[in-house]
């Protein structure tokens, strides 16, 4: 259909006082003795575009009425003019022709008031047309091209890992079974292994919980790459910041040490984070408004500062001296939980931090041993507000070490042959992270809940 986006009929000093045809959905709608007066909203901005009607001028009343209706999708034709109450540069437009594209009754969910997030949740095809989530989505859509701008403008080749795996990458989570077997099945084999051996790979396979072990591959071929895709954990964790499907980001760097690893990861948070402030004014501002007061002020210095590091024995003394009441007691050797870390970077640094050297015991079989045999080369990333954001680390580049730490976790080395090879071939020094995609929107945008920054979260007992 020929028209033009709402968004330059709002911004594009060319449409003024010109006729054009605009196509979106009624958000409001208000009624008077010779005038009509509609706001429509296609997407394209987050601000609507008021209608104006002379209803003199719309002789059947009838279809005006159905063209009132909240969520009714219409087609305007008509003349741009400086809006008569918005003074500062905005438009409206007196209509000429309007065409009913597509009805709504009045039983459509959103009506004018404001609803909650949780009610929006029951109906995540429809919560996509609230102000909030035209927001949330502009803002992740930019955030995704950001990051492939912040890899691609720096040298970085992006590569896509295999969804479907037959091994369980790294222990990073529970891994989905994926079969093509049928219930009841089993029952037609002796063995665990002649079942999985009948199956559609000829092995017992699953949805990968992380790219990064084939994205070391490339790394030992491309030098510097990047995934990003979704990745799966079939975690029981019903929390605001786990969902089992979520999009991952993972840039593997050869030639790299912790230190280069914590730079990149920091720089393109720098990136992104200014990307989201410069193209997503209006949105930002509501997000400010709305959902989390000085938000803006949060990413601004996001941007201008630098982040903290702090090692975790460190973070261990902090917290152990800490006047607060943690429910998981704290001692070395723990996972940090996150009321530890949100203590950590909300109370004591205020600002994104990178705690580096976790216990060995705690983190996966992959990451570089330190020299003082208890650590090993780690870093998550913290942030106020949500937490971990990114979990990364120098990789153990040498053969016998990485062996001995699959050993003394008793795993089964033939799954990870190929995986292996990497440190008899040219070994060399190297590292990445995994940034969660829907957390970092959840940073940027100040919501609280995972699911409420994803089209449709896939939690546990949740699928739609
Ligand atoms: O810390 P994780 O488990 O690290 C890895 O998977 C490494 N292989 C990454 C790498 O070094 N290439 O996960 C990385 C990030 C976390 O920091 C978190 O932001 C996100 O992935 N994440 C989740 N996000 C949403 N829901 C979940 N269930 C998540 N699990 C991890």
């Amino acid at each position: 259909m020929k028209h033009v986006d709402i968004k330059d009929v709002m911004a594009e000093a060319k449409y003024l006082q010109q006729d054009v045809t605009i196509c979106g959905w009624v958000r409001t709608s208000r009624d008077s003795k010779n005038m009509a007066f509609l706001e429509l909203n296609d997407g394209t901005s987050f601000k609507h575009i008021q209608i104006v009607v002379n209803k003199a001028e719309f002789a059947e009343a009838d279809a005006l009425a159905d063209c009132m209706k909240l969520g009714s999708a219409l087609c305007v034709t008509g003349t741009v003019v400086p809006s008569a109450v918005n003074k500062e540069g905005g438009v409206e437009i007196n209509a000429k022709e309007m065409e009913l594209l597509g009805e709504c009754p009045p039983e459509y969910p959103l009506q004018k008031k404001r609803h909650t997030l949780e009610y929006l949740r029951t109906m995540p095809h429809i919560r996509l047309r609230s102000n909030t989530f035209n927001a949330v989505f502009h803002v992740r859509s930019t955030l995704a091209a950001a990051i492939h701008e912040y890899f691609q403008s720096n040298g970085y080749v992006y590569i896509n890992t295999p969804l479907i795996t037959g091994s369980d990458a790294e222990g990073a989570g529970e891994v989905f079974q994926v079969t093509t077997h049928a219930f009841g099945d089993q029952a037609n084999y002796k063995s665990e292994e002649e079942y999985y051996a009948d199956d559609f790979f000829g092995k017992k396979a699953g949805l990968s919980v992380s790219g990064q072990l084939e994205g070391e591959m490339a790394a030992m071929a491309f030098g510097k790459i990047y995934t990003f895709g979704p990745s799966f954990r079939a975690e029981n964790s019903n929390t605001q910041r786990h969902v089992a499907e979520f999009w991952h980001v993972e840039p593997e760097i050869a030639f790299a040490e912790l230190p280069d690893v914590l730079e990149v990861a920091e720089d393109m948070v720098k990136h992104i984070v200014g990307a989201v402030l410069e193209r997503c004014p209006t949105e930002m501002e509501f997000f400010d408004k709305r959902i989390e007061n000085g938000l803006l002020d949060k990413l601004d210095n996001v941007v201008s500062n630098s982040f903290e590091v702090l090692d975790y024995t460190k973070a261990i003394d902090i917290l152990l001296k800490a006047d607060a009441d943690f429910k998981f007691p704290v001692e070395w050797g723990i996972d940090l939980q996150t009321e530890h870390e949100r203590y950590l970077t909300e109370q004591v640094c205020k600002k994104p931090v990178f705690v580096i050297n976790y216990p060995k015991d705690i983190k996966a079989f992959y990451m570089k041993q330190n020299d003082d045999g208890k650590t090993v080369a780690a870093s998550d990333l913290l942030v106020p507000g949500v937490g971990e954001i990114i979990g990364g680390s120098e990789r153990e580049a040498n053969y016998d070490k990485l062996v001995a730490a699959m050993k003394a976790r008793g795993m089964d080395m033939a799954p990870y042959a190929d995986y292996l090879d990497l440190r008899k071939y040219g070994s060399v020094p190297h590292g990445g992270y995994g940034l969660g995609f829907e957390r970092m929107v959840m940073y940027c945008t100040g919501m609280q809940n995972i699911r409420d920054v994803i089209l449709f979260p896939r939690t546990v007992g949740n699928i739609r």
